[in-house]
């Protein structure tokens, strides 16, 4: 599984390229924000403090940035931190900092209302992901959300402990939709929504869940909104055609 010191030897370094090819499979970075990261969290934006865990060069906080009136980004990789001081620098309500991959003490106590991690919780393993749980428990506002992408492989460890299916894109094999609903349970948050999905895969390897701090402890749990139907490779092509065919035309 990616340990915290294996995800430093990956991504502390000169990439090469800002991420965008990864969005590929979109058309454009552009087109991923638009058609699916939009498509879930924008009902939450704009708002006025936003958090970003793993924001690597920027790919994703391009599209944030003008959507909040303050913006504190934290990686693992200094060199992410460099990369978005120097794709952003006019961008004066944005913070970008680093974490020791576990807490987010460059963010107060309350002070978050909302918070976003796109395609790098992937490769955290349980132990982090409940680290950041607690923090968000702590961080979030009472009564606001958090959207975030994490591995699901650990839906398909079979009997014999082995992992049933290939693991292309670096997934930790021991998250899952279910291992993190528990972890929201432990840290007091709620789960509103679980979208289990394929990342350029024929099965449910990633998914996507979006929690919320209650606003008292009182407040009841509700069921959790399973989505597992959308055919994400299919989500992805049909962004990429719809940008090929219409956002390249001058206004
Ligand atoms: C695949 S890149 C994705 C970056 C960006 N979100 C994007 O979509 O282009 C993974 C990022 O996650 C960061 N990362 C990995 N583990 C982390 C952790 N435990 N805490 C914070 N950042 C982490 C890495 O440093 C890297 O910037």
């Amino acid at each position: 599984m990616p340990s915290i010191n294996q995800n430093l030897r990956a991504w502390d370094n000169d990439w090469g390229h800002d991420g965008s090819k990864w969005s590929l499979a979109w058309g454009s970075d552009a087109s991923m924000w638009r058609h699916t990261v939009h498509a879930r969290i924008g009902r939450f934006l704009p708002c006025a403090n936003l958090l970003e865990i793993g924001p690597g060069r920027g790919r994703l906080t391009e599209f944030l940035l003008p959507l909040c009136e303050s913006y504190l980004g934290v990686d693992l990789a200094y060199t992410c931190v460099k990369a978005c001081r120097a794709r952003f620098p006019s961008a004066k309500h944005a913070r970008f900092t680093t974490t020791s991959g576990t807490e987010l003490f460059a963010a107060g106590s309350a002070s978050i209302d909302f918070a976003v991690s796109w395609e790098s919780l992937v490769h955290a393993d349980q132990s982090v992901l409940s680290s950041y749980l607690s923090e968000l428990a702590r961080v979030l506002r009472p009564g606001a959300s958090a959207f975030l992408h994490h591995s699901n492989l650990g839906a398909f460890i079979g009997k014999d402990g082995e992992l049933e299916v290939e693991n292309p894109h670096w997934r930790d094999p021991g998250v899952s939709a279910e291992s993190v609903a528990e972890l929201c349970k432990q840290h007091g948050l709620h789960v509103n929504v679980q979208e289990c999905l394929q990342w350029a895969v024929p099965y449910y390897s990633d998914c996507f869940t979006l929690l919320r701090r209650p606003k008292d402890p009182t407040e009841p749990t509700p069921g959790i909104r399973r989505i597992s139907h959308i055919d994400m490779n299919g989500e992805m092509r049909v962004a990429r055609q719809v940008t090929e065919g219409y956002w390249f035309t001058n206004r």
